[in-house]
């Protein structure tokens, strides 16, 4: 399978994830990618609404039945991330930085956010990719750490071209990811995200942690706190950010 195989692209949707988790459990789905150009009741990560204008965004959600070495949300959301941070440094000639866990963002403003819903083996992942919101949006919404790709560039953004080039980034490391070789992947994340090495704050179950990431890998993130290393599982780290 590849990411695209099968493609559907609406003009108004309520959420690009609902209609795709229409075709979870079939087969023949599995890399289905669903476009719309407008959403109703978007959805976000901590059940916000993820709303703009018709055709100012790229809503879409992919549905995914991955092996079962790669059915962890947290990996996917990397996975998604990654992939469109790849697009936007070979695209645009920027440099975009993955924030913990979801988030894309340039110049320190978010535009792009993934949310990953599971159902047993299944995934949606779904992504809202800032293409030309314009900047009245995010006033009248009280977003202020927002900003679309076109705020950055000059040459027009178009949709279909930057979904095509996601398809592209997202396939190759899909296929590398559910190969088993997560290298690639991981070169990527620790390129993205900034993090190994750095000072950082951190929030897991409740709790604030401060030290330096000493290690980040799928399984593991070990922090050291005052020259004593304190290891965490991925999954439950809820916050995560620089301090620099
Ligand atoms: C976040 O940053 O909170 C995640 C936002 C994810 C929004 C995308 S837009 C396409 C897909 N459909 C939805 O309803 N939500 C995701």
């Amino acid at each position: 399978m590849h990411i695209g195989d099968k493609q559907l692209h609406f003009e108004q949707v309520t959420s690009t994830n609902d209609i795709a988790w229409q075709y979870a459990g079939d087969e023949e789905s599995n890399g289905l990618v669903v476009v719309a150009d407008e959403q109703l009741t978007g959805r976000g990560r901590r059940g916000d609404a993820w709303l703009s204008p018709p055709g100012s965004a790229l809503y879409l959600s992919m549905l995914l039945h991955p092996d079962v070495s790669c059915r962890h949300p947290v990996m996917l959301t990397i996975w998604a991330g990654l992939g469109v941070c790849s697009m936007i440094e070979k695209k645009l000639s920027l440099k975009p930085l993955l924030k913990w866990p979801n988030d894309v963002l340039i110049a320190g403003k978010k535009v792009c956010g993934i949310l990953v819903e599971q159902r047993q083996q299944w995934f949606v992942v779904g992504v809202g990719l800032n293409l030309a919101i314009p900047v009245q949006h995010f006033q009248g919404a009280g977003i202020h750490q927002a900003a679309s790709l076109q705020d950055f560039v000059d040459v027009p953004v178009n949709q279909l071209e930057v979904l095509d080039e996601l398809k592209i980034e997202w396939d190759q490391l899909y296929t590398e990811m559910m190969s088993g070789n997560k290298n690639h992947l991981l070169e990527l994340w620790h390129e993205y995200s900034g993090l190994p090495g750095k000072a950082v704050q951190m929030e897991v179950a409740g709790k604030g942690w401060s030290g330096t990431i000493h290690q980040l890998n799928w399984d593991e993130i070990v922090l050291e706190v005052e020259g004593n290393l304190f290891t965490f599982q991925p999954q439950t780290v809820a916050k995560l950010r620089l301090l620099t």
